[in-house]
């Protein structure tokens, strides 16, 4: 071959990629790239949108749990970003809301850094959730932000407030569910959408503003979701849209959630049921979303708020097993944080202020441990710790370890010393009772000659 063809045919093939990025159908992802959501440990999840407006409540009929199926035949949760189906509101009545969407509070800011004041270090929002109204300003869809009065792109200024204060952010985005462009798929007591009709919404809404997201905002993470069996999502849409994202980000790694049937082998970290924490140490990066009260969008009458002790305890269970913590706040029609969500926040972030080494940099502990005790330990400066954290109140404690491995064990805030005793195989642990005076998760640490597996 002459140097002039092979410089041809090189040419060919480079426009050709760039002509038809698509067609890469790459899947899988170097698994180091999800090292930075791995040390995470714990993040921001928002839910936002037209049904904020509403703070779950429609005419006067307030969404609320359905005693004996008698109030609504759909379904049991009464999540507010779900009101327009669980109430039936008729399309004609809940897009018009788009008309007077206007957040004028919105901070991004503000919101940034009350997640990285928690002690969050990722930020996950809806940029369009099962209505189908987008969060940004999509070339894709009339339906979005940028026409309502409020006029302005709300994902790119959280992106530029999470680039300031160095947080990872991603995008939850509906692609099975849209209840306003036709042949988005409706939930399971809707007679399903033909294949044909979702194919259209599929090639002409979710796909591109799957790629629009990329392009626009490049985010370090896609928050897919699908929760049912009965689904379009089948395998081969679920590596089209893993090949797309391939494609067009380097970097950008995908939830299991992408499909219920079958996540497959090529996504990036898995995503527990909401509010679903596992017992045992998983291997793949994992987090569980979770949410303050029931609802993920603003619920004005959801008073079912959850303790920052409570909540805690979950983040430090996750990261004794491995995985992440995504936490929720619902804000309000005025796009402000609800106050008993700041104060939670503020008491997470608090309590982070002392025992913050429990959770960053840390690592899982093989040993069996009592309900509501948590392990992690590190190594650092050639020292080993573990850290027993402690949930409720109790008066000693016994962990299958050698106390020939121990050297110290104290209170991490204070320092406080605490007695221990045993054998080659036991240590036990003397609590005192006014160690649970404070209704916070306890940490000891302790000091090990060798690390443990
Ligand atoms: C469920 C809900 C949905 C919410 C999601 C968050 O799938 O149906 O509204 O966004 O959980 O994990």
């Amino acid at each position: 071959m002459t140097k002039r063809l092979s410089l041809f045919m090189i040419g060919l093939f480079t426009f050709s990629i760039l002509l038809f990025p698509q067609k890469n159908t790459k899947l899988s992802l170097d698994p180091a790239k999800a090292q930075w959501f791995k040390d995470a440990k714990f993040g921001m999840f928002v839910h936002f949108g037209l049904y904020s407006m509403l703070q779950g409540e429609y005419k006067g009929t307030v969404l609320t749990p359905a005693v004996d199926k008698v109030k609504y035949p759909n379904g049991q949760t009464w999540y507010a970003e779900w009101i327009q189906m669980r109430l039936d509101i008729p399309s004609e009545e809940y897009k018009p809301l788009a008309e007077s969407f206007n957040p004028v509070n919105f901070d991004a800011d503000a919101w940034i850094k009350e997640a990285k004041n928690a002690g969050m270090r990722y930020f996950v929002i809806t940029s369009k959730h099962h209505d189908g109204y987008a969060l940004w300003d999509t070339k894709v869809s009339d339906f979005k932000i940028t026409n309502s009065p409020f006029g302005r792109d709300l994902i790119a200024e959280l992106v530029t407030a999470c680039r300031k204060y160095g947080l990872k952010y991603g995008f939850y985005y509906s692609h099975w569910q849209d209840w306003e462009y036709p042949g988005g798929a409706m939930p399971n007591w809707y007679p399903r959408v033909p294949e044909e009709e979702f194919e259209k919404y599929w090639q002409q809404k979710s796909l591109p503003q799957v790629k629009e997201l990329i392009d626009m905002f490049d985010p370090d993470l896609l928050w897919f979701d699908t929760w049912d069996w009965e689904t379009h999502i089948n395998d081969k849409r679920r590596d089209e849209l893993i090949a797309l994202v391939r494609a067009n980000s380097d970097k950008c790694l995908i939830n299991g959630r992408i499909s219920y049937l079958n996540p497959g082998e090529n996504i990036d970290f898995l995503e527990m049921h909401d509010n679903q924490y596992p017992d045992k140490i998983l291997e793949k990066p994992w987090q569980t979303p979770a949410t303050m009260v029931h609802s993920w969008g603003w619920h004005a009458k959801d008073y079912n708020w959850k303790s920052s002790a409570e909540m805690i305890g979950y983040l430090v269970n996750n990261v004794s097993k491995g995985g992440n913590y995504l936490l929720n706040v619902g804000p309000k029609p005025d796009g402000s944080f609800p106050l008993p969500a700041v104060r939670r926040l503020r008491e997470i972030g608090a309590w982070m202020v002392p025992n913050s080494e429990v959770v960053y940099g840390s690592r899982p502990v093989r040993v069996e441990s009592p309900e509501g005790v948590y392990l992690t330990q590190k190594s650092a400066d050639g020292k080993n710790y573990l850290y027993v954290s402690i949930s409720k109140p109790m008066d000693s404690l016994t962990l299958p370890l050698d106390i020939n491995n121990v050297s110290a064990c104290y209170v991490l805030e204070s320092n406080r010393p605490i007695n221990y005793t045993g054998g080659n195989s036991n240590l036990n642990i003397e609590l005192s009772k006014d160690l649970f005076r404070d209704c916070s998760l306890q940490v000891l640490k302790l000091e090990l000659a060798s690390a443990l597996d």
